[in-house]
């Protein structure tokens, strides 16, 4: 059970977000809708930054990766290949008394009992009562979770389509014609990031379970021989991701291996990076499957066409598929959880006493929303005019964010809590002596006098 202040940083967190303009409950003015979020000016470029960074190291960087953006809606035949349309469901249970709609298995997690699909059918003592109320629960239904629709003004069987529940049937779909059209060999892989959407019956936790939510998935496609040591290079990668390109703190991190009888019934292996969230102590983070030839063989199958590979020997066969499938907004959370830090207050004038407590979002700088802040140190022409034309030059080449209101204390503070690395004060010295600015390091708190013509080359070594 997490304890009582991490729920209270939770609350922390949230509320900061809102605040400061990370996430904001979505049509909050009509009251909200459950579960739904709207990333605002500094949530949308943390977010872009993480799916920049995922595509710069798993697309660009790369050589055996191709990027791919296929349609939300797609043929619902995919569906029915894919598995989608038949098991695609959580076990779910209604309280007769207070009408809460529950997931068995998450009753049966919390009383510390393993859920099994077979067991949680019986309907064991476990899942007879409401755990909110007492009250006498239904038994379970398959709920699934593929968002309807139509095509066209007609309602009828022939024009129902699916919101796409994972963007991973996009790029088998296209397996083919990207390895047709980029003369592909094995192993390569194809990558997408985009919008995928599941009728969740119980989201929650921020933005950790959604009905709408963002993937980046990669479909490695390799020899059937090669499956093993490419799943364990993968699980390599993937964890060494977090650390290494976000920032993230590796003892917040781990990889899960699942038991048998967790695995999705196309894998014969997968592994969860999991974070220790607030909210669950350890949860998914990202999942790394070994889906052998399931999808390709199921399209396959299903539309008639030959999705199978021919090598160097002539032999054919279909690929293997190793995945690393992970979500944006969980990421994001992630950032936003590993990144949050009080600090005893004397950092800046605005906290004297220790006793209060100063928030650092800990960012690490390719993924901070902000890089550079430029602070005039007081509201006069001529130290606004510089700070402008500065600020006008560095926006180039970096996200910035002007900011003469309040005292400098007030400002350094206001930077800490969106997590800027740098603040270049603008002051009487630079336009009366030395046309140079103060730097001020977000973590050291460190100020160095830097001299303006300088200031590009300074950040293209420290961003
Ligand atoms: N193609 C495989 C697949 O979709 P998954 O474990 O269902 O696997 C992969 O989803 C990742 O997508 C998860 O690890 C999580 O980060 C993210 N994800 C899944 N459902 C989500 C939801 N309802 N809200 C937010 N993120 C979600």
């Amino acid at each position: 059970m997490p304890k009582k202040e991490e729920i209270n940083i939770m609350e922390k967190l949230v509320s900061l977000a809102k605040r400061r303009g990370f996430i904001f409950p979505s049509s909050e003015i009509y009251g909200g809708l459950a579960s739904s979020y709207d990333y605002g000016p500094l949530g949308i470029e943390l977010k872009n930054n993480v799916k920049k960074i995922w595509w710069r190291d798993m697309v660009q960087q790369r050589k055996d990766v191709f990027g791919l953006d296929a349609a939300i809606l797609m043929h619902p035949k995919t569906w029915e290949a894919s598995g989608h349309l038949k098991s695609f469901s959580d076990p779910l249970v209604d309280c007769r008394k207070c009408k809460k709609r529950f997931r068995a298995d998450h009753i049966l997690h919390v009383q510390g009992i393993k859920p099994d699909l077979g067991t949680m059918h019986e309907k064991p003592e476990a899942l007879k009562v409401c755990p909110e109320c007492g009250g006498e629960l239904t038994k379970i239904r398959d709920f699934n979770l593929m968002f309807k629709t139509f095509l066209g003004p007609v309602e009828d069987s022939a024009s129902i389509a699916y919101l796409r529940p994972e963007t991973a049937q996009g790029i088998f779909v296209n397996y083919k014609n990207v390895k047709d059209s980029m003369r592909a060999k094995l192993p390569f892989g194809i990558a997408q990031i985009g919008k995928s959407f599941r009728n969740e019956i119980t989201p929650g936790n921020f933005i950790f379970r959604t009905r709408e939510f963002e993937q980046m998935e990669l479909e490695y496609f390799v020899n059937p021989k090669e499956a093993n040591k490419q799943y364990k290079y993968w699980l390599e990668q993937r964890f060494n991701w977090y650390i290494e390109s976000l920032g993230i703190e590796k003892s917040n991190l781990r990889l899960r291996p699942h038991e048998k009888d967790e695995l999705a019934h196309y894998a014969t292996a997968c592994s969860d990076i999991e974070y220790k969230f607030p909210f669950t102590d350890w949860d998914e983070l990202e999942g790394i499957s070994n889906r052998q030839d399931y999808d390709l063989k199921q399209h396959s199958t299903v539309s008639g066409e030959e999705l199978n590979y021919r090598d160097e020997d002539g032999k054919v066969f279909i690929p293997y598929v190793i995945e690393p499938s992970a979500g944006v907004d969980r990421t994001v959370l992630t950032i936003l959880v590993d990144a949050y830090s009080e600090i005893s207050g004397g950092r800046t004038e605005t906290t004297k006493s220790t006793k209060d407590l100063e928030v650092v979002m800990k960012f690490h700088k390719d993924v901070a929303p902000i890089k550079i802040a430029i602070l005039p140190l007081v509201k006069k022409e001529k130290l606004q005019k510089v700070a402008a034309e500065l600020h006008q030059s560095l926006k180039q080449n970096w996200t910035t964010m002007y900011d003469e209101t309040a005292s400098v204390g007030r400002r350094y503070r206001r930077q800490d809590e969106i997590g800027t690395p740098y603040c270049v004060t603008i002051d009487f010295e630079t336009i009366e002596k030395d046309n140079s600015v103060t730097v001020r390091d977000r973590d050291t708190m460190m100020q160095e006098r830097v001299k303006i013509e300088e200031l590009v080359e300074y950040f293209g070594e420290k961003l």
